[in-house]
């Protein structure tokens, strides 16, 4: 049994430093989901930098009322275009066939982003643009390579420039033959090289934020689930309590 089970964690090592080692530096996002000032905070900028190329198609804005703490005025006169209704959908004007025409790409449906990708993903990804000449947009991404979505926090972060390091070329063998590899400009970080109107702090925060709330809208439940969650393990641990003092009570007199 023992050595069927050292066995198979053997077995399995390898997967998992497969798994670990390709990945990406992803920054860690520490959202908060339960911070109702980060939450809003949050759909104010997905409203005001997002909502025009993307959709969130399966909130509702009354919805955001309720897990937000909004009035249904404040949600329509702060989050919503000004034709929304508080029964509407988060779904953006654009036709998907001219955002296609644009950008060659639709701008996908933004609500389950948070599952697909993780947060920390997310946070990383909106923090990687930098200027690239040969993009359409002239913008590139760090984290996802030649992405069609142009950078929409630049005046906010300001604008990042690569920073490119030379690989000096060098022979190896490949089998019996001898190939040289070309010096090779490779990307090694991202510097500022024009100032947004926040700190770096600041924009850290607004990216925050706004992955927080992208992380709600893809579970709003989530928030009602934890609170009542933390009810039931409280009403668990004063019953056991009752349960106990009465477990004593009937054996007091049976000895
Ligand atoms: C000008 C239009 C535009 C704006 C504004 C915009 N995006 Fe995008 N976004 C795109 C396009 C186009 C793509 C598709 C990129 C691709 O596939 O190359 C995309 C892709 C993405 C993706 C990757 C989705 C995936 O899993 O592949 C994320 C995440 C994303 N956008 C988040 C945001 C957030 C958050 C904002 C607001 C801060 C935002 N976008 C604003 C156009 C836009």
């Amino acid at each position: 049994m023992v050595r069927k089970l050292v066995a198979g964690v053997l077995l399995a090592l390898p997967l998992v430093v497969t798994a670990s080692s390709g990945g990406e530096h992803l920054e860690q996002a520490n959202t908060n989901i339960n911070s109702q000032a980060s939450l809003q905070r949050g759909a104010q900028l997905f409203s005001n930098y997002c909502l025009s190329c993307h959709s969130a198609s399966y909130v509702r804005y009354r919805r955001l009322a309720d897990d937000l703490g909004l009035t249904e005025a404040q949600v329509l006169e702060n989050l919503a275009p000004t034709t929304e209704k508080i029964d509407d959908m988060m779904v953006v004007a654009m036709l998907p066939e001219d955002a296609e025409t644009w950008f060659g790409v639709a701008p996908p449906d933004l609500t389950l982003v948070a599952r697909s990708r993780g947060v920390d993903w997310l946070y990383t990804f909106l923090k990687s643009f930098y200027l690239d000449d040969e993009r359409p947009t002239g913008w590139n991404n760090v984290l996802f390579d030649n992405t069609a979505m142009p950078n929409p926090l630049w005046q906010l972060q300001g604008i990042q420039a690569a920073v490119f390091e030379e690989r000096a070329g060098h022979a190896s063998l490949a089998g019996s033959k001898l190939v040289y590899a070309q010096t090779e400009h490779v990307l090694s970080g991202l510097e500022i090289i024009e100032e947004g109107i926040m700190t770096e702090e600041e924009f850290d925060q607004a990216v925050n934020d706004l992955v927080t709330f992208l992380e709600y809208i893809a579970e709003p439940s989530r928030i009602k689930r934890e609170s009542v969650g933390i009810w039931v393990l409280l009403f668990l641990a004063v019953f056991t309590l009752f349960a106990y003092f009465m477990y004593k009570d009937y054996w007091r007199d049976v000895k």
